[in-house]
C-alpha cells in the first residue's frame, strides 16, 4: 500500500525538493501550502492543498481526508533579519503554526513528523565542527522558533507518544539537476543566488565582514546540497517506521566550510563571470564559522551526501539560474 504524506512548505525550495524525492521512493506527497512564498509551479509530484498552518480545522480535514500517515513539516518563515525586527511574525507562523499542526495531528492520530530545523539553534558555537550534543543557545527570534519547536517535539513525544525527527540543516544550496525546480526566494538573501545574480547580471555582491578570524578574513559556512537534504528527509522518514525513539535529532550537512571568498572563486570558474563584488563591515550577529558534524546521520541513517565539491552543487545552481531567468 502506497503512504500518503502530508508535506507542509511543499511548495517552497527544499520542500519541493523532497517532494520530488520521496516521490522517486514510492510515496504519495501531499502539499499544503499557502502559497505566501511558495511556488505552485513547484508542485510536480502529487496534489496540493492551499490553506495556512493556523487553519487547524482544514489541516486536519486534510489529514484525514487523504489518509495522511505521516508529516514532513517545512513550513516556516526563515527570514533571520526579519524575524529580529518582527518577532511576533516568527512566533506565530513558526511556532503557533507548528502547534496548530501538532494538535490537528493528534485528532486525527498521525504520529510520525519530520521537522525542519537549523543550525541557527546553536548561536554562536563553541567549536567546528558542531555536534548535535553542543549547547543550543540561538541568537535570534528565528533560531529561538525552531529551538521552542523542537522542545515541543520532544514533549509530545513523551505525554503522547509522538515520534519526531529534527533535522538541523546547515545552508541548504543548489538546485535539482533537471533544473525543472530550484531556489526562488522573494527576497533572495542566501550568499550563492545572490553571487550568481550578480555574475550574470552585474548586480552588487556585499560580503559582509573581512576580517573573521577565518583563513581568508569572510564567514565560513556548510554548504549542502538541496538533494542531500531530499535523500535525509526519505530516511528520517523511514526511520521513524521504525524506531523506537520519541526524538531525535540530527544535523545536515557536508563537513566542509565553504568561505565567502570561495563562493565568489567558484562561482567565477562555474559561470566564467565575475562577481561584482563589495566589501562592507561585518553584520551583527554572524558567526565566523558554521560546519557540521554529520556523523550522527551517517552512522544511523545510513545517510551521505553525494554533493560534496562546492563547484558541483553552484553548478546546478548555475543551471537553474540561467533558467529561471527564462521563465520569467
Ligand atoms: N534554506 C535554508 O538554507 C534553510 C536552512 C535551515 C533551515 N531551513 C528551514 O527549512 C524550511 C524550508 O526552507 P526553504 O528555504 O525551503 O523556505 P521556503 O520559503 O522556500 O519554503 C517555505 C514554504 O512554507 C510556506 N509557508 C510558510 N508559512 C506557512 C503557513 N503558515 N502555512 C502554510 N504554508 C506556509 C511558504 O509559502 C513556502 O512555500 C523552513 O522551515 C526553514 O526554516 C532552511
Amino acid at each position: 500500500m502506497s503512504i500518503n504524506v502530508l508535506v507542509t512548505g511543499g511548495a517552497g525550495y527544499i520542500g519541493s525538493h523532497t517532494c520530488k524525492y520521496i516521490k522517486s521512493k514510492g510515496l504519495n506527497p501531499i502539499v499544503y501550502d499557502n502559497f505566501v512564498y511558495g511556488h505552485k509551479k513547484a508542485v510536480q509530484w502529487g496534489p496540493y492543498i492551499e490553506g495556512d498552518l493556523l487553519d487547524t480545522e482544514l489541516v486536519q480535514k486534510t489529514l484525514k481526508e487523504n489518509n495522511i500517515q505521516g508529516v514532513i513539516h517545512f513550513a516556516a518563515y526563515a527570514y533571520v533579519g526579519e524575524s529580529v525586527q518582527n518577532p511576533i511574525k516568527y512566533y506565530e507562523n513558526n511556532v503557533m503554526g507548528s502547534l496548530s499542526l501538532l494538535k490537528a495531528m493528534r485528532e486525527t492520530n498521525v504520529s510520525k513528523i519530520v521537522f525542519s530545523s537549523t543550525c541557527a539553534t546553536y548561536g554562536i558555537p563553541q567549536k567546528i565542527p558542531i555536534t548535535e550534543d553542543m549547547p543550543q543557545n540561538p541568537i535570534n527570534p528565528y533560531g529561538q522558533t525552531k529551538l521552542i519547536v523542537e522542545n515541543i517535539l520532544q514533549d509530545y513525544g513523551l505525554a503522547y507518544g509522538l515520534k519526531s525527527v529534527a533535522l538541523r540543516y546547515f545552508n541548504a544550496a543548489g538546485a535539482s539537476p533537471e533544473s525543472e525546480i530550484g531556489e526562488d526566494h522573494t527576497p533572495e538573501t542566501h550568499a550563492i543566488p545572490l553571487a550568481l545574480e550578480s555574475a550574470i547580471t552585474g548586480r552588487e555582491f556585499k560580503v559582509f565582514g573581512t576580517d573573521y578570524p577565518t583563513p581568508d578574513g569572510t564567514c565560513i559556512r556548510d554548504y549542502i546540497h538541496v538533494d542531500d537534504l531530499a535523500s535525509a528527509h526519505y530516511l528520517a522518514f523511514k526511520y521513524l517506521e521504525e524506531s523506537r525513539q520519541n526524538f531525535t535529532a540530527f544535523n545536515l550537512g557536508t563537513g566542509k566550510g565553504t568561505s565567502v571568498k570561495d563562493i565568489l572563486s567558484a562561482v567565477h570558474k562555474v559561470s566564467g563571470k565575475d562577481v561584482n563584488a563589495t566589501f562592507a563591515p561585518r553584520r551583527a550577529g554572524d558567526p565566523a564559522q558554521l560546519v557540521a558534524d554529520s556523523q550522527k546521520i551517517q552512522s544511523v541513517l545510513g545517510w551521505k551526501p553525494i554533493y560534496t565539491d562546492i563547484h558541483k552543487t553552484i553548478e546546478t545552481a548555475y543551471k537553474w539560474e540561467i533558467k529561471k531567468r527564462d521563465y520569467k
